[in-house]
């Protein structure tokens, strides 16, 4: 295989968008979508990557940051001017596949295949097609009688005749590098947006005897293209659908796969068990044989096995709950590790906290870790006890196997096997309630006898 460098156009403003960041930095499922074509294209086996930045270079750079090539488009003036700033940065290029930074559908298989395609071929250029019923704003293939490629024609410069050819661009193209640099100085801005179309290469390649082919991608979902908010709802869709499809495939069950939303980064061992609306995002580790309850947001945490997580529970980043231990409904854990066989089963909020094992945190418990300046740890040794409705003024240390008593604000440490009480000790005052009130004196004049 000729050596293979891939560009991937990501300069235009994205005007469809409504936005002021660059379209390339919108996200899906929490990954800006250009980072699922660089990612494609490195599982593809392509190495060398140049990325064309424009609008907004700065915070594509920095976003993508080192570790690939940066053309720079000042002007946005179309796809073909895009690739036109590139080439000088590539002078060892044999080839080069041509991405648009805005698909974030497209996978390492299919861009494999294309490349293969492209190679066995011999062809000057081979573009990526799909068929689809309703063209859209997609570029048409137009092929001549022989069935050859002859020209891509967009949607906005189409005759009807060409807006009904189901064959679309789906903008992804490979090059023989000589050839290209043989003809991208012929493209110019003669269309309805004044722009340098790259699809206008096909005709100019065909022009000086080139071979043009097509490879028609199979799934027509991939190379669904990003350009508004809703596309970009739809991409997410499919991404979330992926993802869960093969979390369940391997061994994993959702009640109701539709509103589980599970980033890639994420992952989940067999036998676990997601009920509705759970959102698992970042990185994220979980176990074997987990039950994850409805309405739960879980952030960068790393779950043991067989945990028992939810309804209503809210894991934020940095929390390790370790084997059989539960996190139940309306708690909040927040950098926090929660020892093997602990439980924290409900209404709590623990935040920087050390709980060791077997350790039970009562109804209400919550970590005071924060000053209005800031944050201190509190450290609950193994097997104590927690009793419900504490405050745990940090930093403060509970010791091991020691009780704190209900409704208590400890603000010292507890040392180990002891208990300790901190509240108002309870008076009772008999009476009290008709000495307020003469209308509750339990007397005959009051009663009216
Ligand atoms: C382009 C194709 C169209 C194809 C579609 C597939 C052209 C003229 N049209 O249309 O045939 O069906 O993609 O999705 O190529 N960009 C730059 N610099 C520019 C303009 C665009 O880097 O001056 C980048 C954009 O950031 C984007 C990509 O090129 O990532 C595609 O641009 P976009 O405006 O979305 O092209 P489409 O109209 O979708
Ligand atoms: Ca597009």
């Amino acid at each position: 295989m000729r050596q293979m460098t891939a560009v991937i156009l990501a300069a235009g403003q994205g005007t469809r968008m409504k936005s002021s960041k660059p379209k390339v930095l919108h996200e899906a499922m929490h990954k800006p979508l250009i980072k699922y074509v660089i990612a494609a294209v490195h599982h593809a086996d392509i190495e060398d990557v140049c990325i064309v930045v424009g609008h907004g270079a700065e915070e594509v750079k920095q976003t993508l940051g080192e570790g690939y090539l940066y053309a720079l488009q000042e002007q946005q003036l179309g796809t073909g001017h895009a690739l036109m700033q590139a080439l000088p940065l590539l002078p060892s290029a044999d080839s080069l596949m041509v991405l648009c930074g805005d698909t974030p559908l497209l996978t390492a298989q299919t861009l494999s295949q294309l490349r293969s395609y492209f190679d066995e071929s011999g062809a000057a250029c081979t573009i990526m097609s799909a068929i689809l019923p309703d063209g859209g704003a997609y570029g048409r293939i137009v092929r001549n009688d022989n069935g050859e490629v002859a020209s891509i024609v967009e949607a906005r410069d189409a005759s009807p005749g060409e807006l009904a050819i189901q064959e679309i661009n789906s903008g992804v193209y490979c090059f023989d590098r000589e050839a290209l640099s043989a003809v991208i100085d012929k493209l110019a801005p003669n269309n309805s947006q004044g722009e340098y179309y790259l699809t206008d290469i096909i005709c100019e390649l065909r022009n000086i005897g080139k071979k043009v082919n097509a490879y028609v991608c199979q799934d027509a979902d991939e190379i669904m293209g990003v350009n508004d908010r809703y596309q970009l709802s739809l991409a997410s869709d499919i991404l979330r659908e992926r993802k869960n499809t093969a979390l369940m495939l391997s061994g994993v069950t959702m009640l109701d796969p539709r509103t589980v939303y599970i980033d890639d980064t994420v992952e989940i061992s067999p036998d676990c068990i997601i009920e509705p609306q759970v959102y698992i995002e970042g990185l994220c580790r979980i176990g074997r044989g987990c039950h994850i309850g409805p309405f739960v947001k879980i952030t960068d945490s790393v779950i043991g096995e067989n945990c028992e997580i939810g309804p209503f529970c809210y894991l934020r980043p940095g929390t390790v709950l370790e084997d059989q231990a539960k996190a139940g409904h309306f708690v909040e854990i927040k950098k926090s590790r929660i020892g093997r066989g602990s439980k924290v089963p409900h209404l709590s909020y623990i935040g920087d906290a050390d709980v060791g094992e077997k350790v039970n945190i009562g109804c209400g418990t919550i970590t005071c870790n924060y000053d209005g300046k800031h944050k201190y740890p509190t450290t609950i040794e193994d097997e104590a006890f927690i009793g419900s409705n504490t405050n745990l003024v940090a930093p403060v240390t509970v010791g091991h196997r020691s009780t704190v008593a209900a409704g208590s604000t400890i603000t010292e440490d507890v040392p180990e096997d002891s208990l300790a009480i901190a509240r108002g000790r309870q008076h009772n005052i008999k009476g009290w309630t008709e000495e307020r009130d003469p209308r509750y004196k339990n007397n005959d004049e009051s009663q009216g006898k």
